[in-house]
């Protein structure tokens, strides 16, 4: 009889001090893994006024989240050490456990109200940002984001005129509700300044909105956050967040100047039609600027999805350049993979276009 109480008190006493210096480490390691969390500047500048919700909302998940990544490592660690097998035990089994009816019930009760807690603070914060502007407010600005393998184009419609633009221009301080859309596989219209994306989609539109503070203005990343091909990683453009007046500006030329595209039929094009396809493209046929994938410093474009083209096409004649344009595969800049400049611009663009784009290439890159 005393020969079993003995280790049984013994065993209790054993069990409060590792409890007590589990807890005591487990304190511990969650202030700094607290300190740690917000200390650390994660995030990009608060573009939007949407970003500020968000990044409280992250503050108290990492503060909620930290202690209970600890509990769980320090039970684990504690038990390794503890209940380790020590020399002269091999073979032997444990005690038999029975279970314990109000230790089940604290550990499903307290993280089923922390999630249920957690979801209705994170519900919240997602009708806040979600919530459209007042009827007192100007009206909401609409632009269509276009998504296809590897840019976006946007398309707004503004004193009654439709336009597209490869950079997105937005006015500081007015809400924009984004409509997006692709029109081949699955990409994400991403603007971490802003915090907000979401996947377009083939087939359905989705979309967000946001509002670009004042101390926005500026140039912020858009990025594709959705593997899409081989030019994903190149799927990156330019937000513009403008003043107010710049941005009607801005309107302004693009609804008043003759339209993006020329025209084609009849009219005499010229080099200088050239570069604007090769700049602004023809949306209407779904021909994508070249400018979109290609650097070219005459055009003022940096992207770098598709090879410098003052560099390679330097000295090529017109009938070498339209042949590298209409059938883009047939020859490949050593570096750069087949299968990713479109291989429709003998179809989407008319011929005196085409004509038009070799003869400002030519230009360009002599
Ligand atoms: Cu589009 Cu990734």
């Amino acid at each position: 009889m005393g020969e079993e109480t003995r280790p049984a008190a013994r065993s209790r006493a054993v069990t409060r001090r590792h409890i007590a210096e589990m807890f005591i480490f487990g304190a511990l390691a969650s202030a700094v893994g607290i300190v740690l969390g917000l200390a650390i500047d994660w995030f990009p500048m608060q573009g939007s006024t949407q970003a500020d919700a968000i990044d409280t909302l992250w503050d108290v998940l990492v503060i909620v989240s930290v202690p209970i990544f600890v509990l769980v490592t320090v039970v684990v660690l504690w038990s390794v050490r503890i209940f380790r097998q020590r020399p002269g035990e091999e073979g032997l089994d444990g005690p038999p456990i029975h279970g314990s009816t109000r230790l089940e019930v604290i550990w499903t009760a307290l993280p089923a109200i922390l999630l249920i807690a957690l979801c209705g603070y994170a519900w919240a914060v997602l009708v806040d940002i979600e919530e459209a502007p007042g009827s007192s407010q100007p009206a909401e600005r609409r632009v269509q984001v276009i998504g296809e393998q590897f840019a976006w184009s946007f398309k707004y419609k503004e004193n009654g005129k439709e336009f597209t633009s490869n950079r997105l221009y937005l006015p500081a301080g007015e809400s924009v509700r984004f409509d997006v859309v692709s029109k081949d596989v699955i990409h994400d219209f991403w603007i971490p300044d802003f915090r907000m994306k979401i996947d377009a989609v083939p087939g359905i539109t989705t979309g967000f909105r946001v509002t670009p503070r004042p101390e926005a203005i500026g140039e912020h990343e858009i990025v594709c956050a959705e593997l899409c091909g081989l030019g994903h990683a190149f799927m990156r453009q330019t937000a513009i967040v403008q003043p107010p007046d710049e941005f009607d500006a801005w309107v302004t030329k693009m609804t008043t100047e003759a339209p993006a595209a020329p025209a084609g039929g009849g009219e005499e094009l010229t080099a200088e039609d050239g570069k604007q396809l090769f700049v602004a493209g023809k949306p209407d046929t779904g021909a994508l600027a070249c400018g979109t994938c290609h650097k070219l410093a005459d055009a003022g474009t940096t992207a770098q999805t598709g090879p410098d083209l003052g560099e390679a096409l330097k000295g090529m004649d017109a009938a070498a350049i339209r042949a590298a344009t209409v059938d883009p595969d047939a020859e490949i800049t050593e570096g750069f993979a087949k299968g990713i400049m479109p291989p429709n611009y003998g179809e989407t663009l008319t011929g005196p276009e085409l004509d038009a784009l070799v003869d400002y290439l030519v230009e360009a890159t002599k």
